[in-house]
């Protein structure tokens, strides 16, 4: 191996590689201190374990799909990844079932509805996406496994092989969420009732409740939003997450009803197929680009991340990511990163 002198060749492409990037960090840099004072919003605290949340805490995360990493302010800073598990999920049920056998047991239409809206298609006999609760919990019941221990473990793969790292269940969350989610398992019972999901649903129920309560920090949702960026594998370990004939499927679902009742406005501003969380976590996908990971818990009345929306806008409009932009989108990103896929 050559040998690397102060100054020498090596140096220099290091040097050259860090100033071509340095600019992106820097605007990150600006962004986090533009906003982070942001005082709008409210942290949820109907789980009364997610009232604890700190609403100061604040971090961006990019992580491009040939394995540039930009982490800001508290991007390390864990928190439950609540809805931004579901997109994810709805991944894993297609690969366990098919495209058809899936889209029998879920739609993939946009409600306008909050979150928890208890409104089903009663035309198609399905909850309307897999991105509201009712549509979350049918989705989760159709996750396979030999029995519950064995569904967990599988869970806790997909979130492993997305973030490329092991990922935990944060106990004291889950037994918060399990213990007052009577709306939830109203609506699952709805759902049992029109024999919408199986009659293993209390068990579905309570995986619906463990993906919630699984803990992640920005940087993770960045990570895996360059995996779904990156056609299914994950750039930084290149392990395959999902099918890649799958990616797509998540990518509109997330487009279209992953920002729920702001979904259209959302997909007009910002462009780009995202995914938030009451925990204060939003994951957004630059296809053939990078994934965003923003984590701020005050939320506006929606359930959407107030800082969070506010980057994802501006990162949209100064970097061109929306997907229609001067008809398809990401030139100046592609340009400012030379980009080039790490598959
Ligand atoms: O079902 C619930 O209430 C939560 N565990 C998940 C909700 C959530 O994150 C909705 N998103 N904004």
């Amino acid at each position: 191996m050559a040998e690397n002198k102060p100054g020498g060749a090596l140096d220099d492409l290091i040097g050259s590689l860090k100033s071509a990037v340095a600019p992106f960090r820097a605007t990150l840099n600006e962004l986090h201190a533009k906003y982070r004072d942001v005082a709008d919003g409210k942290v949820a605290d109907y789980i009364p374990e997610l009232a604890l949340a700190d609403p100061k805490w604040f971090g961006i995360s990019v992580v491009t799909v040939d394995g540039q990493v930009f982490d800001v302010g508290d991007s390390g800073q864990l928190f439950t990844v609540q809805s931004v598990s579901k997109p994810f999920m709805f991944g894993q049920a297609l690969e366990d079932h098919g495209r058809e056998e899936v889209l029998k047991k879920v739609g993939v239409e946009p409600t306008g509805e909050a979150f928890n809206a208890i409104v089903l298609d009663e035309q198609s006999n399905r909850p309307f996406n897999p991105l509201v609760n009712a549509g979350a919990i049918a989705t989760a019941d159709l996750i396979h496994g030999k029995d519950f221990a064995d569904r967990v473990k599988r869970l806790l793969g997909i979130f492993r092989r997305y973030t490329g790292r092991e990922v935990y269940i944060d106990n004291a969350v889950f037994m918060s969420e399990r213990t007052t989610g009577h709306r939830n398992r109203a609506i699952a019972h709805l759902m049992l009732n029109f024999g919408m999901v199986s009659d293993r649903v209390e068990e579905s129920l309570e995986l619906y409740f463990q993906e919630c309560s699984i803990l992640v920090h920005a940087h993770d949702l960045a990570v895996m939003g360059a995996t779904l960026a990156n056609a299914g594998v994950n750039p930084l370990t290149h392990e395959l997450a999902i099918e890649q004939q799958y990616v797509k499927d998540v990518l509109s679902v997330m487009f279209s009803c992953g920002m729920y009742d702001y979904a259209g406005e959302w997909a007009y501003r910002v462009g780009l197929p995202a995914k938030s969380g009451v925990g204060g976590g939003i994951c957004a996908v630059v296809p053939g680009r990078c994934g965003i990971g923003i984590f701020s818990p005050p939320l506006d009345a929606r359930g959407n991340s107030v800082r969070g929306i506010k980057v994802c806008e501006e990162l949209s409009s100064r970097f061109g990511l929306h997907a229609f932009e001067l008809g398809f989108g990401g030139q100046v990103m592609d340009e400012q990163f030379r980009l080039r896929k790490s598959r």
